[in-house]
């Protein structure tokens, strides 16, 4: 059998943030579960570079188009690579062989005449890049997804007869009740259908980047049919090479996934397979619609707000931490709320704690009773290898149904009775016995084997979440990494006898306090030390220097609302527990000298600092840092992140006013 796994195609208007990892985190742990599985699996992902939302980020940074999304998808590639995903192709779809595969459809579509055309009129939604009727709109003008206003417009454009399809897509939805999951989202989109679908435009006269539309001059295709169409494009519909195409779409036993957000469920469930019943062309098996990481209630976007870039916690913990909270703390389908508290914790009990100190606990334990060696002998399973079968086929059940949460649930069920069966057994208190009498010997070494095969077997199926600290936990306990599940996850193959080198601390438990400490000066410091206009995505690219549109320049009133002061630092002291913050006393020609944290420990000694004059932000609201109240924030210059603090060019007392 053929498994295809397809993530959506990202925007290039917007660089990787917790939600595009999360679907792409998805994927991949599909993929590998499957390869483990011994199927034909192909995982593929990309970017959306098309459309209106790209022109306009691309006219805002002075850049064209294409550079734009060259530079996007770059930072694309960086995180998938440090994140371990393992696509087997990126499609973009400025790619040649993409606009073949459109045109493709496009012609065969054209055929049954299922185009025309027609005049348009809606309210359109420059995000979604979708029209909507008056009807749909959330509080007059609101887009209802994004909620921000949309454009009332008109246009005439080239018309897909989407309402043609209505009884045929009715009738898919049951016949195969597996082509919309989870089955909330199945009545979701069976509701909208059964209320009538209109005619949808698949053309733009607006927008110049963009695929032509053939027989159409001046017209470019549609982003939603354009996008769409990478899922068979990628495999080589159109082209000359069609092999893979073949092989995982059209082929009998071709199983293709979408996995997406539910905020393009409509596109994919609707648009997607009425295009491709047009074009008379098979259709994947099943469109998966998981749901939001949420902040404070609200869809974590671009432009919605509250843009989470985890990439401060890859950079600290690596990818897997981060994959395995995203997998394990959402239930898949449901929304969920990120947090970094719900990282650490999630991280401590479950790494840390369980995987990370069971093994070092066992590894410890057999050192000390063999003399530096594995178990010299197998045990009899003592009921774990029970426990063992019944929970591995728990997690393949919940494997299969995309269940993750559940899936990595019964493995560590498993795990915890593993630890239970380690406690009653209490071989620690025969170690010493098992030098000299063998039958102590042997019971000690048929319980640390036992506790071994078990967490073996936890680690293997923890393969496809953890795919960079998994393979450590197995070596540092002496086994292979398996190339295939055909006999991982059996009872019975942990080896004996072996040399076992001391363990290194695998998941080192992070202090949570002084984390979210570190992690909120950061936030404060993205939020505060940056200019608006300079977000991340700017900064990216220094040599380049982008006018800010006149618009959005602000009045000088606006900037003195800023008040900046110049201070003397009286005292200075690191912050306990942190290796970032400095504890400024600083006097600004008030009565009371005031206290400010600030995040440069690590490029300033607290010591040399006394005596310097500073720039303090005077009137910002009090902030507390490691339990210590804040008064105002330092400036400095951030180059390359780090700061370098800055200093009037010469003495001036304390309290100054700089403007
Ligand atoms: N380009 C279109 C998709 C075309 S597919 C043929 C698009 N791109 S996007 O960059 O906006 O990415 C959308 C996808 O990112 C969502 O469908 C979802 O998979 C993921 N997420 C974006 N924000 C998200 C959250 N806050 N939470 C979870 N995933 C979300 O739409």
């Amino acid at each position: 059998m053929s498994f295809y796994v397809t993530t959506p195609i990202y925007y290039v208007n917007d660089l990787p943030h917790v939600g595009h990892i999360y679907t792409t985190i998805v994927a991949d742990t599909i993929a590998r579960y499957r390869r483990l599985r011994g199927e034909d699996t192909y995982f593929i992902t990309g970017t959306d570079e098309h459309g209106q939302n790209i022109e306009k980020a691309a006219a805002k940074r002075g850049v064209r188009p294409i550079e734009l999304a060259d530079e996007v998808v770059e930072r694309y590639h960086q995180h998938w690579s440090r994140l371990g995903i393992t696509h087997d192709d990126f499609i973009r779809t400025t790619e040649e062989r993409h606009e073949t595969g459109v045109h493709e459809i496009i012609r065969r579509i054209a055929e049954k005449g299922d185009f025309y055309v027609g005049r348009h009129e809606g309210y359109y939604c420059s995000s979604c890049e979708t029209f909507y009727t008056e009807k749909e709109l959330l509080e007059g003008d609101r887009c209802p997804v994004h909620e921000t206003p949309c454009e009332k417009g008109a246009e005439e454009n080239v018309f897909f007869r989407l309402s043609k399809y209505q009884d045929r897509l009715l009738e898919l939805y049951e016949a195969r009740p597996e082509f919309v999951r989870p089955e909330s989202r199945l009545n979701e989109v069976k509701q909208f259908v059964a209320q009538g679908l209109r005619d949808l435009s698949v053309s733009r006269t607006t927008v110049d980047w963009g695929i032509p539309f053939p027989g159409h001059e001046g017209h470019t295709v549609y982003v939603w049919l354009d996008a769409l169409t990478n899922y068979i494009s990628v495999l080589g519909f159109g082209g000359e090479e069609t092999e893979l195409y073949h092989r995982h779409w059209a082929g009998d036993d071709a199983t293709a996934v979408h996995v997406i957000g539910k905020d393009i469920l409509r596109h994919h469930a609707i648009f997607w397979p009425a295009f491709l019943m047009a074009a008379d062309l098979p259709l994947p098996k099943t469109v998966w619609a998981h749901g939001w990481w949420l902040r404070d209630d609200k869809k974590i976007s671009k432009s919605a707000g509250g843009v989470v870039r985890p990439d401060y916690l890859i950079d600290r913990f690596g990818g897997d931490p981060l994959r395995f909270y995203l997998l394990r703390d959402m239930v898949f389908g449901q929304d969920a709320s990120f947090s970094d508290e719900g990282f650490i914790e999630r991280y401590n009990s479950d790494l840390a704690n369980d995987v990370g100190n069971t093994t070092s606990r066992l590894v410890t334990l057999c050192r000390t009773a063999f003399d530096g060696h594995l178990p010299p002998a197998k045990g009899d399973g003592g009921g774990l290898d029970e426990v063992a079968a019944e929970k591995i086929e728990v997690y393949h059940r919940h494997m299969e149904s995309y269940a993750f949460h559940d899936a990595i649930r019964a493995v560590f069920e498993l795990l915890a009775e593993t630890s239970q069966y380690l406690v009653t057994h209490e071989p620690w208190k025969k170690l010493k016995d098992a030098k000299k009498d063998d039958a102590a010997r042997d019971e000690v070494s048929g319980v640390l084997w036992n506790c071994l095969e078990s967490l073996r077997i936890v680690t293997c199926a923890l393969l496809p979440f953890l795919p960079q600290r998994a393979p450590q936990v197995l070596a540092a306990i002496g086994a292979e990494v398996p190339e295939n599940y055909e006999n991982a996850l059996t009872w019975g193959h942990q080896p004996t006898g072996a040399p076992l080198p001391e363990v290194q601390p695998l998941f080192p438990r992070i202090d949570k306090d002084a984390w979210i400490a570190e992690a909120k000066e950061q936030e404060m410091s993205d939020e505060t030390n940056s200019p608006k206009e300079a977000t991340k995505d700017d900064a990216k690219e220094p040599e380049k220097k982008v006018e800010p549109p006149a618009d959005e320049r602000i009045d000088i009133e606006q900037f003195f609302e800023t008040v900046l002061t110049v201070g003397d630092v009286k005292a200075a002291e690191k912050v306990p527990k942190s290796n970032k913050l400095l504890q400024l006393t600083v006097d600004v020609g008030e009565a009371d000298p005031r206290t400010v944290v600030a995040g440069i420990a690590k490029e300033y000694d607290a010591e040399d600092l006394v005596g310097k004059q500073v720039i303090v932000v005077t009137n910002l609201k009090p902030a507390r840092l490691m339990g210590i109240e804040s008064n105002g924030m330092v400036l400095a210059a951030s180059e390359d992140g780090k700061p370098v603090l800055l200093h009037p060019e010469r003495e001036v007392p304390a309290g100054t006013r700089v403007r």
